[in-house]
């Protein structure tokens, strides 16, 4: 087999969280009266928190201090934690479900590599709570995609070296990360448009084909 274990991106590959970060950043954006739709919350794909408010405020004519910064992420987060309280594991396709109970059957072994700080969240309310290997997250990492930090830290954990585990991804920052990390990945959706992807897939199923 060519590879030992895959290194799946959450948001946007397990499970599809964009809405509600959208909802989190658009009351916030709406507040301050600033521009935000839906083509700026997909800038926002695979880039971390502090830096996703960056790219929002880029909308203000007006300079914002440290402090209000950390006070807006935080009013963003507790929003969306509340919005992530209507998720549970009906959220979870079944697509995604049988794909990973087939992955794991053919011996890989399977772990999280994101740039949230809500992964563990989101995976006890799919269910996936002690689903994976390892996962690694936004709470182990200082630097975001394209570094590969995230990544590296996640094939630390499982103790297997980064050519041998497969990423998956759906921002094009997060196939960079990879290709950085020097691991393969496949890609989704508008991550498998993107150059440095060793695998364009249509649907999540088509991993089984990959490995
Ligand atoms: C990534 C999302 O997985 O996590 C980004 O794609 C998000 O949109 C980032 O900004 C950080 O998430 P959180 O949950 O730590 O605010
Ligand atoms: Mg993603």
């Amino acid at each position: 087999m060519k590879y030992q274990a895959v290194i799946f991106d959450l948001d946007g590959v397990i499970c599809h969280t964009d809405k509600y970060h959208y909802l989190a950043w658009k009351q916030m954006a709406d507040d301050l009266d600033i521009y935000f739709d839906e083509e700026i919350n997909n800038r926002l794909r695979g880039v971390s928190r502090m830096e996703s408010l960056e790219i929002i405020l880029e909308g203000s004519s007006r300079t914002f201090s440290d402090a209000e910064k950390e006070k807006l992420a935080a009013e963003k987060n507790e929003r969306y934690v509340n919005l992530l309280g209507e998720m549970s594991a009906a959220d979870l396709s079944s697509e995604v479900w049988e794909t990973l109970e087939q992955l794991r059957g053919k011996g890989l072994k399977l772990a999280i590599g994101s740039s949230s700080r809500n992964a563990k969240l989101i995976l006890e309310r799919l269910g996936l709570k002690d689903y994976f290997e390892a996962v690694s997250d936004g709470t182990n990492i200082a630097k975001s995609k394209p570094n590969p930090e995230v990544f590296l830290k996640a094939a630390e954990f499982l103790h297997i070296e980064p050519d041998k585990c497969l990423v998956v991804e759906d921002a094009r920052a997060g196939i960079e990360a990879a290709k950085n990390g020097g691991f393969d990945s496949a890609g989704m959706g508008e991550a498998s448009a993107s150059k440095d992807v060793t695998y364009a897939i249509s649907s999540f199923g088509d991993l089984l084909k990959i490995v």
